[in-house]
């Protein structure tokens, strides 16, 4: 693979060891920090919808939203900025609580930044479930964005450093499994206490407490990956626990290159003017371009804002509420096809179809939307296109589902060497957050005043999103997380900026080999 230079697994390390049980519990218990960031995900579009809700908190939006039907425009029904700040302060928060993670998930461990997620976000859905009125609403919500700071910040690289590079891939897709099951978990509950005669909007923001104990207890009981007691000089425990997980007492291979690693990384007094360096261009670049494009794809108009999208279409409350069952279900099924083939055929060929399919997909709505509302957005779908549209985005969001979904995490959190992970996975982290913020507050304008345009617009940025993974993107599998250097600097475009010295952190002649 010329563009993508990527090297093959052969030509990467291989350590001894096995999968053992232990490591993929530890796993599944750190993934499920994805509950919470899943299923905060589905829930607020599902509570905005529900009249009761807007009717207490937000009683001009309900005014205009029941209004609609006569001359005013299908696309404009639902703008209302206090409405979309509900859903995306959260995310403002996340962004600036990933810092403070960044610096407790490098000195105190991946499992103390995990268990202080939990517990915020613990607090924060108790102030929702509670709340009577918009402040108690919003202050909630920043906590719970705390917590998906701090969660999001630690899990994906918990997962990287605990995997074998063999499963690497799988295992850290855990975490988005996880989040599709939250966003999933969500819509469902949506759709039960959308029936509620009374306080469904309640329940359904209560019950984000459930994932957070799950995640909280699970936190407790995990141990810490090796990398991160090396870094905090606990070497014998490291060992330890490398073998334990490894499955055999022989990891003096993998051990020695992680103490390797660690002494560069400590060297480093301030992470974020390092990652500024040249040498680590290549991941800066790549770090902070995912995480803005996986948020382009438009996926979290459909995540937030489905059962709106499918009411503006013209489905019943009921309907619409359905719908984002739908396509919950379609994510979650679509995440297993990831799983299964991201450590086979690799992340290059995953990003690339999956871009291919939603580019195809956006066309298709757009046109469609085109087509019975045109630019003044008065029309009705018929019940055969509704069906239609919603065939699309669900191939839409299956595309999303085994691409940039689980990669948006993956690849920027195998990336880097250790002495630039935190700092850079927290690039990642605040990245995401602030353009799922922006796409948050903005898509109920966007949708008002680009009107079908806006799928296209979506569109045209996988169509560039696409082109750079085919230019710029290295294939990462199989290579362990400790010696990926050397996929930069056999890179085309990337290998200028790396060093000789720095190909292979172990500094042992033998291990050159690019
Ligand atoms: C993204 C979220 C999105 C979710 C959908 C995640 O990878 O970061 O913004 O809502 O996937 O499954």
């Amino acid at each position: 693979m010329a563009v993508g230079g990527g090297i093959s697994a052969g030509n990467g390390k291989q350590y001894e060891g096995r999968v053992t049980p232990f490591v993929v519990v530890a796993c599944l218990v750190a993934a499920t920090g994805g509950l919470i960031f899943g299923y905060d995900i589905g829930i607020s579009g599902g509570v905005t919808s529900m009249d009761e809700f807007l009717e207490k908190f937000f009683p001009a939006v309900y005014a205009k939203q029941k209004n609609a039907t006569g001359h005013e425009s299908q696309y404009c029904k639902f703008e209302n900025h206090m409405l979309t700040l509900f859903t995306s302060s959260l995310y403002l928060a996340a962004l600036i609580a990933s810092f403070f993670a960044s610096a407790t998930t490098r000195k105190f461990g991946r499992k103390i930044s995990m268990t202080i997620g939990g517990v915020v976000f613990l607090i924060g859905a108790i102030l929702n479930g509670a709340a009577i009125n918009v402040a108690m609403l919003i202050i909630g919500r920043i906590l719970l964005g705390v917590g998906i700071g701090y969660a999001n910040q630690s899990v994906p690289v918990y997962l990287s450093e605990m995997a074998p590079p063999k499963l690497r891939g799988a295992l850290n897709i855990g975490f988005q499994m996880a989040t599709t099951i939250g966003i999933f978990a969500a819509n469902l509950v949506n759709y039960g206490t959308a029936q509620m005669k009374e306080n469904g909007w309640r329940v359904s923001l209560a019950l984000a407490a459930a994932p957070a104990l799950i995640m909280t207890i699970g936190a407790i009981f995990l141990p810490d990956t090796p990398n991160s007691l090396i870094e905090r000089g606990l070497k014998d425990q490291a060992k330890e626990m490398l073998q334990k997980i490894r499955g055999t007492t022989n990891v003096h291979d993998e051990f020695s290159d992680l103490v390797d690693a660690s002494a560069v990384s400590q060297q480093v007094r301030h992470p974020w003017k390092t990652i500024l360096e040249p040498k680590y261009r290549p991941q800066l670049v790549i770090t902070c371009l995912i995480p803005l494009f996986q948020q382009l794809t438009g996926i979290n108009v459909i995540m937030f804002y489905a059962p709106v999208l499918f009411k503006t279409l013209g489905f019943a409350d009921d309907a619409s509420l359905m719908s984002a069952v739908v396509t919950g279900l379609v994510n979650v099924f679509a995440t297993v096809v990831s799983i299964l083939v991201v450590d086979r055929f690799g992340r290059r060929v995953l990003f690339l179809e999956g871009g291919i399919q939603m580019l195809a997909c956006q066309i298709g709505v757009g046109v469609l939307i085109a087509s019975v509302f045109g630019v003044s957005g008065n029309g009705t779908f018929s019940k055969g296109l509704g069906n239609l549209a919603l065939a699309l985005i669900c191939i839409y969001v299956a595309a999303f589902a085994w691409s940039w979904g689980p990669l948006g995490w993956l690849v920027p959190s195998e990336i880097h060497p250790m002495e630039i992970r935190s700092a850079g996975q927290s690039i990642n982290v605040s990245v995401n957050m602030f353009f799922t913020f922006v796409i948050g507050q903005l898509f109920l304008s966007m949708l008002c005043h680009m009107k079908f345009g806006l799928f296209f617009f979506f569109g045209g940025w996988v169509l560039l999103m696409t082109a750079f993974v085919y230019f710029f993107v290295p294939e990462t599998r199989n290579v362990p997380i400790e010696e990926m250097n050397r996929v930069w600097k056999v890179h085309w475009f990337w290998g200028k900026y790396i060093p000789d010295d720095a190909v292979g952190l172990s500094h042992k002649s033998s291990d050159h080999d690019a």
